[in-house]
């Protein structure tokens, strides 16, 4: 996060108009970043190819730089260029892509992207977004993208154009905006080895919808209690500035309120309200701009009401612990 990776001036989102993109995608061929939609959350994109470029990512976002990113390609013939796809990852890229799913496969001998993008493991990490815009950037440029959440490392993964803005404005070439993303949380991580997939993080796509592809229950990284394997489950991630109190019943004075479903308790401090129906979806894909909302009001903490565990709310339930566990 030195200077010298800042532009000297900020820039503004510019709507993704077809000739918007093909400039974003020369950025991308000239070894600079953009910022562009996907169906999740925004993505800070390079060529995967690019070392380099690579390297500008966890320049620009202060990104520990063991932390492996997501690689970005047009389709399943893309990946297994760059990947291993033994029968039960087909299987699945073949049930959820395009879509929120990334898979975590082994490194094929001859896949052209830059170490630093596995961070030295021999897995990639590779997904097919199911975005307009990303899939037309991709296209255009001819490259695997590389691309984290658009966010500086350690805050809210950011939903909306004006979010990157915000956060990395002053260190990108380029904003496409394309709305708010259609499901505001990120994709769902899951590795495939020895014929059994292993749930890494859980996201967008739910535990029962890959079990009910598979016909095996989803192994989970942390059962066994051992160190993450996904470094997107370092427990303090995703915080904004307030402090967090989940489960909450009532607010308290000076506390803003982060609800969930009909009955919310009276306060006079802000409330947002993650679904007022108590529909898991709706507050998946209002979680992040909930957080950047209370947190922007100054309140010195947010109580979260309690989200059920089942569904999406495993995927809420785990940013939101990880956004209450303590700093360090
Ligand atoms: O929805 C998303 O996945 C968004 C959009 C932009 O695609 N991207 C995203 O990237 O959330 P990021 O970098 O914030 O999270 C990537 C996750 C991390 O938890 C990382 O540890 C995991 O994927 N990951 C990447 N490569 C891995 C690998 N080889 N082995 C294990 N985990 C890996
Ligand atoms: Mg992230």
């Amino acid at each position: 996060m030195s200077s010298d990776t800042r532009n000297h001036h900020r820039v503004h989102p510019v709507r993704a108009t077809a000739a918007a993109i093909e400039a974003a995608a020369g950025h991308i061929r000239a070894g600079r970043l953009v910022a562009f939609p996907t169906e999740t959350v925004y993505g800070l994109g390079a060529d995967a190819t690019n070392a380099r470029a690579v390297a500008e990512i966890y320049a620009a976002k202060g990104r520990p730089s063991f932390n492996p990113l997501i690689v970005h390609v047009a389709g399943l013939a893309e990946a297994e260029r760059l990947a291993e796809f033994p029968p039960l990852a087909r299987k699945l890229a073949e049930a959820f892509w395009p879509g929120p799913l990334t898979l975590v496969l082994a490194r094929r001998a001859e896949c052209p992207i830059a170490e630093l993008v596995t961070a030295g493991l021999d897995s990639v990490a590779v997904r097919v977004p199911d975005s307009a815009i990303a899939g037309a950037l991709i296209a255009a440029s001819g490259r695997p993208i590389a691309a984290p959440s658009a966010n500086l490392s350690g805050r809210l993964s950011p939903t909306r154009a004006e979010d990157v803005a915000c956060d990395l404005g002053d260190r990108v070439a380029m904003i496409l905006d394309g709305g708010a993303t259609r499901h505001g949380l990120e994709s769902t991580v899951v590795a495939v080895a020895g014929g059994e997939a292993t749930l890494l993080r859980p996201g967008a796509v739910t535990a029962e919808a890959i079990e009910a592809v598979t016909g095996a229950r989803l192994r989970r990284s942390l059962e066994g209690g051992d160190k993450p394997s996904s470094p997107g489950q370092l427990e303090s991630h995703y915080a904004p500035s307030a402090r967090i109190r989940l489960g909450a019943g009532d607010a308290k004075a000076g506390e803003a309120l982060l609800a969930f479903g009909r009955q919310v308790p009276e306060t006079h401090g802000p409330v947002f309200n993650l679904s007022a129906g108590g529909d898991l979806v709706e507050a998946a894909a209002n979680l992040f701009v909930g957080l950047r909302t209370l947190d922007a009001t100054g309140a010195a903490t947010i109580a979260v009401m309690a989200i059920p565990e089942h569904g999406l709310g495993e995927a809420i339930n785990d940013r939101l612990r990880r956004a209450a566990a303590p700093r360090s």
